[in-house]
């Protein structure tokens, strides 16, 4: 089988995105500019699949470097998931998240035309919906932008379906991810959050370990189950798979597609806690503090398209998204103590 070149493949889920490729039997090309990952990825990689992944430390902006790559191998499609994802800091740091996110994607999609390799599956998020008008969330909803992250993901969708329209070589899979949690079951890859953790399930996880005291429960009073926020969570394995799925869409009909990918259930912060603490029989403080701005009450998928189109379901069930993530949280706290 041909080669997938995978930007951002020592992060979170570009590396799990690796192993579900090389599994079902393609040659990847990892290629990272390191910002928010580390090199020892690859090593862990190597001993899950068996084989060690070439990589290329380099910055999607660099166009030379593209051009090397698309030199060096025989790249038939090219998985997008380079870019940074930090809502909070996009507002400090609007010019870097247009720079990195959108200007990163157009100089790999000139590289992609120079080379002649025009399949590209993309990292979206379901950011591209802002304050949903309802649940579950078809692909058909309008689209907006709450915050310069959200925008940049809008920009780099307008730039790739504009391309997609003016030129029927391209195709372009846009997957719309709902709220990725979750480790890879080996307790090889996962995430590791630098600093304090933006996202509830690593902060849980770092509740339920003992470095944190407690969790902050951002608002009590929505018009949810519970009162806390309503989010699609969905195994970071399943998403990968469901890259695997899109890829083969668009090899075996030649055409994009802009698809959802989460799991259709929406599941509470509560909720959440609770699956956590049965899964690391561990207790998890928390205490009510004041919505996060920018939150939306309840954020879930329409699955449909999903699975008509691609096949591909969610498998993976809440008490393993959360026996996984504490079994990764283990396995860094061992590798700290080493
Ligand atoms: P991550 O930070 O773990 O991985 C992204 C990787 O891209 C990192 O290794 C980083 O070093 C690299 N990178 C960033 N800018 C780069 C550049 N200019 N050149 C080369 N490498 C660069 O994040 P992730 O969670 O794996 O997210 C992957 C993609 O999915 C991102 O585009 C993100 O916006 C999108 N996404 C993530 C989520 C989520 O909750 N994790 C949700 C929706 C969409
Ligand atoms: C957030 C981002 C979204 C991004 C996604 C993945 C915001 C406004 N949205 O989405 O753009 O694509 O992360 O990176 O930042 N919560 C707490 N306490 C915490 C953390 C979170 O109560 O310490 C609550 C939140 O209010 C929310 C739920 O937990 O109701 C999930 O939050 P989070 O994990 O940050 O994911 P999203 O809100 O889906």
């Amino acid at each position: 089988m041909a080669t997938i070149l995978i930007t951002g493949g020592t992060g979170y889920i570009g590396a799990h995105a690796a192993a579900e490729l090389m599994a079902a039997g393609w040659d990847v090309v990892l290629l990272d500019n390191l910002r928010n990952s580390t090199p020892g990825v690859l090593d862990r990689l190597a001993a899950l699949t068996g084989k060690r992944a070439p990589f290329v430390q380099a910055d999607v902006r660099d166009a030379a470097a593209l051009d090397q790559v698309f030199a060096a191998h025989r790249i038939e499609a090219v998985m997008h998931f380079a870019g940074l994802k930090s809502v909070g800091q996009s507002w400090q740091q609007a010019a870097l998240y247009l720079d990195n996110n959108v200007g990163g994607t157009a100089c790999l999609v000139a590289a992609m035309e120079r080379a002649s390799v025009r399949r590209l599956v993309f990292s979206s998020s379901a950011t591209v919906y802002g304050e949903p008008d309802g649940v579950p969330i078809p692909e058909s909803a309008p689209l907006r932008s709450t915050n310069p992250y959200g925008r940049s993901k809008l920009l780099c969708e307008d730039m790739l379906r504009e391309l997609q329209g003016a030129d029927s070589r391209w195709q372009v899979a846009l997957l719309r991810y709902f709220t990725p949690v979750g480790a890879h079951p080996s307790a090889l890859l996962g995430e590791s959050p630098q600093g304090v953790p933006n996202n509830l399930m690593p902060y849980i996880a770092q509740v339920a370990a003992g470095l944190r005291p407690e969790l902050q429960v951002f608002g009590q009073d929505y018009p949810t189950l519970d009162g806390t926020g309503v989010r699609d969570y969905i195994h970071v394995v399943d998403l990968a798979q469901g890259h695997v799925a899109a890829l083969r869409y668009v090899q075996q009909s030649g055409k994009g597609i802009t698809v959802n990918l989460g799991t259709g259930q929406g599941i509470s912060v509560l909720q959440m806690v609770r699956a956590f603490e049965a899964a690391s029989g561990r207790p998890v403080a928390l205490r009510f503090v004041d919505r996060r701005p920018g939150d939306v009450a309840a954020c879930y998928a329409a699955t449909d398209l999903a699975h008509s189109a691609l096949g591909w379901r969610a498998q993976l069930p809440l008490s393993a998204m959360c026996a996984d993530a504490w079994r990764w949280q283990q396995a860094l706290a061992a590798d700290r103590a080493e």
